[in-house]
């Protein structure tokens, strides 16, 4: 019987530095893959840790970790040829279903762009899956952007709006934070519609209950948590918040049922 606790090792491909404190690594793959979905990574004797998909093809995927702590800054001393270890993939991702056809706005806080990544070269490269994608980008600072080289390509096709929390000067880039500039985003009839917010749970909550005072309704929101995880597998409860187990039936929930897991 197969333990669904180990880790299999995976050729790193190649890896680009997005900014100093996060690269993304390409690693092979051989099993199948949703928009959204997260791997737990590993290093032997290091430790493991719940990392997002950030983009895939045939035969690869991406990741982009942040260098925190113990795992991500000893992943941070490989080089391409070396290995990583992986299990999963785990959480119910993106279900395209709830967006074929649709208005569909994208609010992205960080890092929290990383998980809609794949999606958003998906729409990108297959026009017509959506009929319209706004995309709403915030960061600190011009040194924490990540995904420069995407986020140029996406402005070609989608309308595309880039907040830095702190005053930068740089033409088309709006300063402040991404929640002040929810107001400038276009809507359609809310049956056409569907939004996205994802990054850290503060801005999940202050960006969602903006798109909610306009009259988008809850149901028509997602959100994707990035909650503390051990086992991945519905068994050891770090996830829990109060009866939902966030590894099993998310990371993406609808805002209706997260409005009631968010602090
Ligand atoms: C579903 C999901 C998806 C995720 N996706 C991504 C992703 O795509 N990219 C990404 O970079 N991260 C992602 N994360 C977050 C990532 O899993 C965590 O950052 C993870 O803890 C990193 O592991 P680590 O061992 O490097 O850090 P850890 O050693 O666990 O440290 C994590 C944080 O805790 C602090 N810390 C550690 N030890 C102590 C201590 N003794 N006292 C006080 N503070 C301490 C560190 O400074 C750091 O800020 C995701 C998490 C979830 C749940
Ligand atoms: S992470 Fe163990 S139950 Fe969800």
């Amino acid at each position: 019987m197969n333990n669904p606790y180990l880790p299999k090792p995976y050729h790193i491909l190649e890896i680009f530095h997005e900014s100093e404190t996060e690269f993304t690594f390409k690693l092979e793959r051989d099993y199948e893959i949703n928009f959204g979905q997260f791997l737990q990574v590993s290093l032997p004797r290091i430790g493991e840790a719940p990392i997002s998909v950030s983009d895939f093809g045939e035969g690869w995927l991406e990741m982009t970790i942040r260098a925190v702590g113990n795992l991500t800054k000893d992943i941070f001393k490989l080089t391409a040829g070396d290995k990583m270890f992986v299990r999963g993939p785990y959480g119910n991702g993106f279900d395209m279903s709830e967006y074929i056809g649709k208005h569909l706005v994208i609010a992205a806080g960080g890092t929290g762009l990383a998980p809609v990544r794949s999606m958003i070269n998906h729409i990108y490269r297959d026009e017509g899956v959506v009929e319209k994608l706004d995309l709403l980008f915030g960061f600190k600072n011009p040194s924490s952007i990540i995904f420069n080289r995407d986020i140029e390509k996406w402005k070609e096709k989608f309308d595309t709006m880039l907040t830095l929390d702190e005053a930068c000067g740089l033409d088309g880039v709006c300063e402040g934070l991404i929640t002040n500039y929810v107001k400038d985003v276009r809507l359609s009839e809310f049956e056409k519609m569907a939004v996205i917010v994802i990054g850290p749970p503060v801005m999940m909550k202050y960006t969602a209950g903006e798109f909610v005072e306009r009259g988008v309704p809850e149901e028509k929101i997602w959100v994707s948590f990035e909650r503390n995880m051990s086992c991945a597998l519905g068994k050891c409860g770090h996830c829990k918040i109060d009866e939902t187990y966030v590894c099993l039936e998310g990371p993406v929930f609808n805002y209706s049922k997260a409005v009631k897991l968010i602090d």
